[in-house]
């Protein structure tokens, strides 16, 4: 259980009557990548919810970071993912007011960093990838696929154990979301985190070392995604 940066068992999830996430058994390696595809609908998020300590499940148990999520309050879950996790969604989900590097430092200040440490380190990583020229503009004044990069930097620049994403690149065209996913690969691989990605995109599932499909709230297997996307 040590070795592995995410394990989770019989992890169910219900919403009223709909059972999202019907019993499912996962455990991810450190750096490992995981892809996660399925039909809309199938559990997918709410599965990553659980993984990342966002929700908490109706039953089973969830392992991150090698400590049991179980007796863990909100408080100490949002310490865990704040050390240990990075996040990256469909919308960037970047501070609109703040430049792209205050949106990266933020990530290191809020586990304990300097103001200065912090603000190297987000160069740092954003000139890792690729939009270091761009640290002074605000997410409104770069381009879709460059808010992706500056977003793999904020979920990466501060050395967490696992990023999720979801979606991380449902708003790119195929070309411009295939190269933000192998940067987020590359970038992951460099820190040493584990990456779990939900997509709908055989690209970008393809790039993962594993590939696994969700259908109505099950994982059912590894799937091959050869084909041409
Ligand atoms: N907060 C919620 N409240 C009620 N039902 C929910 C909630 N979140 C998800 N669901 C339901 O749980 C099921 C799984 O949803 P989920 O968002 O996990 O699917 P998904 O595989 O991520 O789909 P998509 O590919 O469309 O993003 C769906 O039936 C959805 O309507
Ligand atoms: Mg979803």
């Amino acid at each position: 259980m040590i070795s592995q940066v995410l394990a989770a068992s019989d992890v169910l999830v219900r919403f009223g009557a709909t059972t999202a996430v019907a019993g499912v058994d996962l455990e991810v390696a450190a750096s490992e990548s995981v892809a996660i595809v399925g039909p809309s609908g199938s559990g997918k998020s709410s599965l990553m919810h659980c993984l990342a300590g966002l929700i908490v499940p109706t039953s089973g148990t969830v392992h991150l970071a090698g400590v049991d999520l179980g007796p863990c309050g909100p408080e100490q879950r949002a310490a865990l993912r704040r050390s240990s996790v990075g996040f990256v969604f469909q919308f960037a989900d970047l501070v609109p007011e703040l430049s792209l590097l205050d949106n990266v430092a933020l990530a290191c200040e809020l586990i304990g960093s300097s103001r200065r440490e912090a603000v190297q380190d987000a160069g740092s990583a954003l000139d890792r990838l690729g939009v270091g020229s761009l640290a002074a503009r605000r997410p409104g004044q770069v381009s879709g696929g460059e808010r992706q990069r500056a977003a793999v930097a904020r979920a990466l620049v501060h050395r967490p154990k696992v990023v999720f994403a979801d979606e991380p690149t449902g708003a790119l065209d195929t070309e411009n979301g295939t190269r933000v996913m192998d940067q987020l690969l590359e970038a992951a691989s460099e820190a040493g985190a584990a990456v779990v990605v939900v997509t709908h995109d055989p690209a970008v599932a393809r790039r993962c070392a594993r590939r696994l499909e969700m259908r109505d709230g099950r994982i059912e297997g590894t799937v091959a995604v050869a084909s041409a996307p």
